[in-house]
Parts: C-alpha cells; structure tokens; sequence
C-alpha cells in the first residue's frame, strides 16, 4: 500500500565524499525550547551545534501562550498534578515519564528565571509569581509572561543563555534533511546549508524539530511544522509511538483573511464563556468542569454545536469580565481583536478549534533515548509517554525544558569521552524520476484538506481507508522525485517538506483507523467508547512496516 513511502532511505542521492563535511560532539536539531535546553544541558560537557530551519525565532514555543505548569504553590501539589496529567491523559501515559516531568518541573522553570526570564508577577504568592488554571488542572499553576506571550519570554531567554556559551554554535535557515546513519546508529545528519548540501557528523544526536500542525487546514502551528523530524527519524529506522494521537485546540480567532490564531485556554481560565450563534452558553450540557474540561472534550463540544446550530463557528464571550483587567491580562489577543475591530466589551469573538499538538512521535526513554543509538529526541517530536492519549495543558513547555535538560546531559557526557565516527564510505543512490511534473503548493493544499476533513476532530473507518488510499496514490508520484538543490536552490525545501508529510500522513491515518475506539485525543464515531480491555495499548512503528505493532503500556 505504502511502498512507495517505504522505499526511499534517504530524500536525496549522495555520496559522502563528495560534499563540505564538519564535525561536532553533539548535534541538536531544533532550535524551539527542548532544543535549546538541551544544547545548554550538552554544553556543559562537549561543543554542541544547534540547526534551525527558519530564523531561531520560528518555533512553536516562540508562539506559546497561556504558560508552562508547575508545582511551584505550597498548597498545590505533585500528587495533585500527577493526577491531572494522568486523567487527562486517558489511560496512556507513562507513570515514570509523568513523575520525573512533574518532580522536576519546579527546578527547570526557576532556574529560567535565574537565566532573565520576566514572569508575570503578583506579590505575595511563592516565588511572587502569578498563577493561572487552564482545561483539565485542578488547580492555578500555570505560570505565564507578558500575559499571553509565554513562549516568547521563554524562548529569547533561553537564545540569550546559548548565545553566552561558547561550546555552542547555532546555524539558522538550516533545513536538516535526513539522519546519516551506518551500522544501525545515527551519525549525524545531512542538511542544507547556505545553499549547499552537507554532511554533519557528530557522536551524538538529539532531535527537537517539534511538531506537525502544518498537516492539516486549519492550524495554530507556525510554517516550520511539517513533521520533518518524524519522518526522518522514521526512514532512519527509529520507532515512533501513538501517531494516531494529534490534539486540536478549541480555540482559534475564526475570520476570514486572518490567520488561525490562537486563543490560549487562560481567557477560559480568567472566566470566559463559550456561546453558540443563539447566545447559549453549552459547555455546562457537556461537562461539570464546562469551559475547562479537556480540551478534547471542549473541540468535540465546539464541533457539535456548530453542526446543531447549522453555523461555521461558535463564540469566546469575555463581555461580562471588566475589560481594563482584560486587555492587561491579555494582551496579544485584545491587539489581534482590535485588528478585526472586535470590541470585547460588547462583541463575542468568533473561534473554530485547529490541529494544535502531536501527541505521538519518536518513542523515547527517560533521558529522551530512542530505538536508534546515538539518537535522542525531545520536546514535541518525541513520544515520551507524558501526554499518553491526550496533553494536560501547558505541560509541553515543560516537557521541552525536563528532557532538553535529561537528553542533553546524556548527550553531553556520553560525547565527551569519545571519538567521532566517519565511515570510509557512505552514498545513496536513487534512480532519476521517469513520472509527471509536480505542482508541489497544489499537492500539500489538498493534503491538508483532506486531512483536516476525514482525519481530525471526529474519524470514521470509511473515511480513513479512503484517505490512506488517496496519500499512497500521490505518493506514488510524490515520492519518486528528487528536489536537487544544485538546480532548485531553496525551491528544494517545500519538495522535502511534502515529501515528509505524506509520509507523517500515512502513518497518523493508519494509527488512527488501526485503533478501533475513543480515547483522549483520538475519536471514532464509528467506535465511541473507551475499550481499555483491547485498547490500552501503544502503537508502535518501524519501517518498513505498514500497519502498526501494539504494544501493553508501562
Ligand atoms: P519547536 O518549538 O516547534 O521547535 C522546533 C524547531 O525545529 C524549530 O527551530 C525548527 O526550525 C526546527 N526544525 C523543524 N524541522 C527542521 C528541519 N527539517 N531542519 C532544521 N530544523 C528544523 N505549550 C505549553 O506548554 N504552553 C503553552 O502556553 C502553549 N501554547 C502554545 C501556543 C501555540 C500557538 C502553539 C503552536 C503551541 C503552544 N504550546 C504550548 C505547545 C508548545 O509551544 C510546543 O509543544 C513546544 O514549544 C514545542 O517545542 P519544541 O522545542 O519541541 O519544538
Ligand atoms: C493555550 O495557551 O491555550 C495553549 C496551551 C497549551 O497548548 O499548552
């Protein structure tokens, strides 16, 4: 079905020989919060190279909001937060993994603040910051910065502290390619950069390319999130974990000509309601904690309601909190309202909930290890069994910061003692496309589309087998291409980039029509309920399989 996604090792032909080579002890490719943690953490032991696809700034944690969770209140605790992480994370999630996160949490957000980093504050609490509560927490520990600009905050904070240490090197505008491997470990990868093809070898590799929302039409994801690293990670051989497992946001800004941007869950924390186009206030008809249920109960709600309202979307309603404190508290979103002319004090917003986080990714240990030595991977790109079936909210800058600093110290250590491996030769071949000219904007339009539409919110077996049927068609003629950067240039890029998502696609559809029930993120209305009996399972892929290996969970 998918041979043609299972054939190719390597995007592009090469022989090592042939092309600019460099060397460094730890390789971190993602320049977004689990990777400059862990270029930190590895610095502290051996020289570290960080690649970026885009500007250092283009990450999703540059665009994060409502803030990271952390124990930091003496009347909150971890068993409380333990408990949150594992209800919401619906039979899924790994105890080891929730415990060391939750435990170590406090530590890594107030060493950023050691670092510069300015939370928002309110004398009198620990540690004088401001706390807030977001969907699915039992209490207010979700610390912010500048109201609703946390990731930005976290994410200059943590440029600034690499750009103090020597031992790392960033290159930015780096699209990393593939992962060199040889004799079952990964070496390093190949990337582009300053227009040319290069070979980076290095003793060890830590993957933090983040996530996929760019796979589907509606996304709060920024252009970089194409799932890049899943899918090299994929073609290298590592196994990769729960890919049926992506989480939609409920609320996106929903006007025409605007980007879907988002609305972080803290307006519903600080008391905003969700209305349909009657004025109905129905979370409460859905679920005792309303507005702050799981998120994946609120986007289903939000579906719902607009089907029964006949209607394109449904409204935040902030009119009855008084809008100074409002507009401070918020300020990103009351500047992007004022863009659109939305009055807060009198007009409702109108939202649509978007494909927001993947949940699956690179089955890895608890020190961010995969199945593939000499590679790590962290942050969203790795499956580290936190989330299980569905993410608490706020928990993955944490996640970022936890493993960046585990991986990276590993990493670090481990590359200090050792020599760099460069085999005596190393090519891949690929025989030149015989098949049709490619209109790439065309083909990754109509695979998020498709996406969106039969592998989203709401699935269904019919409408899954047909969108497996239709990514393996196109990559048929998709894959069989080879985007040469000595002719394209950077033109190349976007070829890589569907080439990897077709890739992620297949495996996200499979998973999702392998697992024949309703659990956290992932819903079948073909199968709605909960089936722990013959569910709780991961699953777990390696190429080139094509259907997935279930596998009891820890
Ligand atoms: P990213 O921050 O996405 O970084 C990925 C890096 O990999 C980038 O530097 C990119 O250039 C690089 N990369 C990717 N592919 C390649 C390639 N082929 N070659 C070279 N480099 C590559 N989480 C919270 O906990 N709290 C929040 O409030 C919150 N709000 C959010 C709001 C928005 C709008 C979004 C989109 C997400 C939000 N999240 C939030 C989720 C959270 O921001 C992300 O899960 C987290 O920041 C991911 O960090 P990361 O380091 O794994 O990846
Ligand atoms: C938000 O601010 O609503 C996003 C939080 C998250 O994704 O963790």
């Amino acid at each position: 079905m998918f041979e043609a996604l299972t054939q190719r090792r390597y995007l592009m032909p090469f022989k090592a020989a042939r092309l600019p080579q460099q060397v460094t002890d730890v390789l971190v490719i993602g320049g977004g919060v689990a990777g400059l943690r862990a270029a930190i953490a590895a610095s502290e032991y051996a020289d570290c190279l960080i690649l970026a696809k885009d500007t250092i700034e283009q990450s999703n944690t540059w665009y994060a909001q409502g803030g990271i969770a952390a124990v930091l209140q003496p009347a909150d605790s971890y068993e409380l937060h333990i408990k949150d992480t594992l209800s919401v994370g619906a039979g899924l999630c790994n105890q080891k993994a929730v415990e060391l996160v939750i435990r170590e949490g406090p530590e890594r957000v107030l060493e950023l603040l050691t670092w510069g980093a300015q939370l928002d504050k309110e004398p009198g609490n620990a540690h004088d910051l401001a706390f807030t509560r977001e969907g699915g927490h039992s209490y207010a520990r979700v610390v912010h910065a500048d109201g609703d600009s946390t990731g930005k905050e976290v994410a200059q904070t943590l440029i600034n502290t690499v750009r103090s240490r020597e031992s790392i090197r960033v290159c930015a505008n780096t699209f990393v390619i593939d992962l060199l491997t040889d004799g079952g470990r990964c070496l390093g990868a190949l990337a582009l950069i300053n227009g040319q093809v290069n070979l980076i070898w290095a003793k060890r590799t830590i993957l933090a390319t983040g996530g996929t929302g760019q796979l589907y039409r509606e996304s709060t994801n920024p252009k970089i999130a194409t799932g890049d690293g899943l899918a090299m990670a994929w073609r290298a051989g590592a196994t990769l974990q729960d890919m049926e497992m992506v989480q939609f946001h409920p609320t996106t800004l929903y006007v025409a000509g605007s980007s879907r941007t988002l609305i972080t869950e803290a307006v519903r924390g600080e008391g905003g309601y969700l209305v349909d186009r009657t004025g109905h206030r129905f979370m409460p008809d859905y679920h005792p904690m309303a507005e702050l249920a799981p998120r994946d109960i609120v986007a289903r709600a939000i579906i719902t309601q607009i089907r029964e309202t006949n209607y394109t979307h449904v409204y935040l309603d902030v009119r009855h909190l008084p809008t100074a404190k409002f507009r401070a508290r918020f300020p990103q979103l009351s500047r992007l309202c004022d863009q659109f002319e939305i009055d807060l004090s009198k007009d409702l917003i109108p939202i649509h909930p978007a494909a927001h986080y993947m949940i699956g990714g690179v089955d890895a240990n608890e020190i961010g290890q995969t199945s593939l030595k000499g590679l790590y991977a962290v942050g969203e790109v790795a499956c580290s069994g936190l989330h299980g079936a569905n993410r608490l909210a706020s928990n993955s800058l944490l996640e970022g910061l936890a493993y960046g600093f585990r991986a990276g110290g590993h990493a670090g250590q481990e590359a200090a003692g050792e020599a760099v491996t460069v085999p005596p030769s190393l090519e891949h071949r690929i025989p030149p496309s015989m098949k049709t000219e490619l209109d790439i904007t065309d083909v990754t339009s109509s695979l998020r589309s498709i996406m969106w539409r039969n592998v989203g919110i709401e699935r269904t077996g019919d409408r899954l087998i047909e969108t497996r049927e239709i990514i393996a068609f196109w990559s048929r003629y998709v894959m069989d291409k080879i985007f040469d950067p000595a002719v394209l240039g950077p033109a190349a890029i976007p070829g890589w980039e569907i080439q990897n998502m077709l890739a992620v696609c297949a495996l996200i559809t499979t998973a999702a029509y392998t697992r024949s029930e309703s659990r956290g993120a992932h819903y079948r209305l073909d199968y709605p309920a909960r089936d722990d009996e013959h569910w709780r399972l991961h699953l777990l892929w390696r190429r080139p399989l094509e259907t997935p290996i279930p596998e009891p969970v820890d």
